[in-house]
């Protein structure tokens, strides 16, 4: 049982970095399989969802190594610009982290030969939703895959009907059978897909159909596509390796298919909901932080909410200054699809407002049944009733430790959130959610003065699962 135990009151205060972009990162590793060759992605967290990503490929017959930063002379350095990478050394990434790593300096060698099984397990699949992405580049690549339905999870149910949609689009035969997605297709060919749903784009599914697309006959046009900063990275690489693909960060995304790929070389954005988490610890705990490297213009709505709950939001040379007040000013955030506020970042604002002045709503369109974590928040003392799609918070100035349990990765964040603006000691239990999508944020908060501390979670792979 791996546990997070935080003291407070506390108020942050110093200089922090962010750590390379989970939800870029991922895409990016199941979109390889359409290219043939060695690719370098560069700013890669070690979090244990890379390792499941990495697992997932090892078993159709890609390898992923963790390798040090080092340049390392590769044939094809011509193909892949003047970038020269020296690889000195190198960790199987299927298996866990190096204990040489270094947090935040992350790179990994995706080997892609030829693909030695279609299938990704039930048990892959119900461990991470993003499994779902190594579907499309499956059947473009080798025609048929067989992937398990993804499950709901505890921020609510998971469908897939638009990459599914996406893929016949593309005349890919799609059957449902047993609880896995059997797809294929003798070729693809390039159609216009509008990938709208009832809470507007889908962000996996838009990379599904870009992905695919890359690799189909003729022009792709993907309408009311996803325009979150992970979208274009994924095209970035994709035109790294060759792809046709313009458009990507608006709603309409056009590929030119090519007959294939080749390998990229890519650096990661740093992660932007884990630069929204430590803002929203500073601001909880009205201290005031410097993050170094954050990409200050993907982040304008929750800088737009914080500075509405009081806080003081600048960005100075590349950096960006968060200042809370002493207790937050009550606000109402409503979650959207990028560039609307990140449902990934509404239950850290929750952490925020539970001690605010006032009244806030919190509403989350795009997943209505994220909160789980508000039960877990009351037995701190906060107030919050929820209302399927939302959340009412009446903020109260002081909270109290006490034992409470995570339950998924951003619920675990806000947990922590509150526990540090709370008086007394919190026990957060299964506190190893965090180590999905945060390289290590109880360090990350303890150089900024947090007391805080982990049991059983080393931040190694098999504490985390
Ligand atoms: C991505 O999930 C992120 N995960 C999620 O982050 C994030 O919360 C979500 O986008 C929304 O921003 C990764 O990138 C790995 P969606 P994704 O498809 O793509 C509905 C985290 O904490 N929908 O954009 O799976 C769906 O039910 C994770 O890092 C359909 O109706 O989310 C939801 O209401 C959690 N049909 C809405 O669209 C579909 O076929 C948005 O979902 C697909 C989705």
């Amino acid at each position: 049982m791996n546990v997070i135990r935080v003291r407070g009151p506390v108020r942050l205060a110093g200089t922090t970095y962010v750590s390379g972009s989970k939800n870029a990162v991922l895409p990016i590793m199941a979109a390889s399989i359409l290219a043939p060759g060695t690719h370098y992605i560069e700013n890669v967290p070690f979090l244990v969802d890379v390792v499941n990503m990495a697992q997932i490929l090892h078993d159709l017959g890609i390898d992923t190594y963790w390798v040090d930063s080092k340049p390392v002379e590769i044939e094809e350095a011509g193909r892949l610009g003047p970038h020269v990478i020296r690889r000195t050394q190198r960790h199987p990434a299927w298996s866990g982290y190096p204990d040489w790593r270094t947090p935040g300096d992350g790179m990994i060698e995706i080997n892609v030969g030829d693909i030695v099984s279609d299938t990704a397990s039930y048990e892959a699949v119900s461990r991470m939703r993003a499994s779902i992405s190594v579907l499309g580049p499956l059947v473009a690549r080798v025609g048929h895959a067989r992937v398990s339905m993804p499950g709901g999870c505890v921020i609510g149910p998971r469908p897939v009907d638009l990459h599914l949609k996406g893929l016949r689009t593309l005349g890919a035969k799609v059957e449902l059978q047993g609880g896995f997605i059997e797809a294929s297709a003798a070729g693809l060919q390039g159609d216009r897909i509008y990938l709208g749903g009832p809470r507007g784009s889908t962000v996996l599914g838009t990379a599904t159909v870009m992905s695919t697309a890359c690799l189909a006959e003729g022009v792709t046009v993907i309408e009311h596509a996803a325009q979150e900063p992970e979208v274009v990275e994924l095209a970035t690489f994709l035109r790294n390796a060759g792809a046709r693909i313009s458009g990507d960060g608006t709603h309409r995304i056009i590929v030119e298919g090519v007959s294939s790929l080749h390998s990229a070389h890519h650096r990661v954005i740093p992660d932007r909901i884990e630069a929204g988490t430590l803002a929203c610890a500073a601001v909880a705990t009205g201290g005031e932080i410097l993050i170094e490297n954050a990409r200050f213009d993907h982040l304008f709505a929750l800088w737009d909410r914080l500075q509405s709950a009081g806080a003081f939001i600048d960005e100075v040379g590349g950096a960006t200054m968060v200042r809370g007040q002493k207790r937050p000013q009550a606000t109402d955030v409503s979650t959207f699809p990028y560039p609307g506020f990140p449902t990934d970042l509404q239950a850290q604002m929750a952490g925020v407002l539970v001690r605010a002045e006032g009244t806030s709503v919190i509403t989350d369109r795009v997943f209505p049944e994220r909160f789980w974590y508000a039960p877990e928040m009351t037995r701190l003392g906060a107030r919050i009733r929820v209302e399927i799609p939302s959340a009412t918070v009446q903020g109260t100035d002081r909270l109290w430790g006490a034992e409470v349990a995570a339950r998924d990765l951003r619920g675990a964040a806000a947990l922590v959130i509150a526990a540090l603006s709370a008086e007394g000691e919190t026990v957060i239990r299964d506190g190893g959610h965090l180590y999905r999508g945060y390289e290590d944020l109880p360090s990350q908060l303890k150089f900024l003065g947090a007391d805080i501390s982990v049991e059983g979670v080393s931040g190694d792979v098999e504490d985390s699962l």
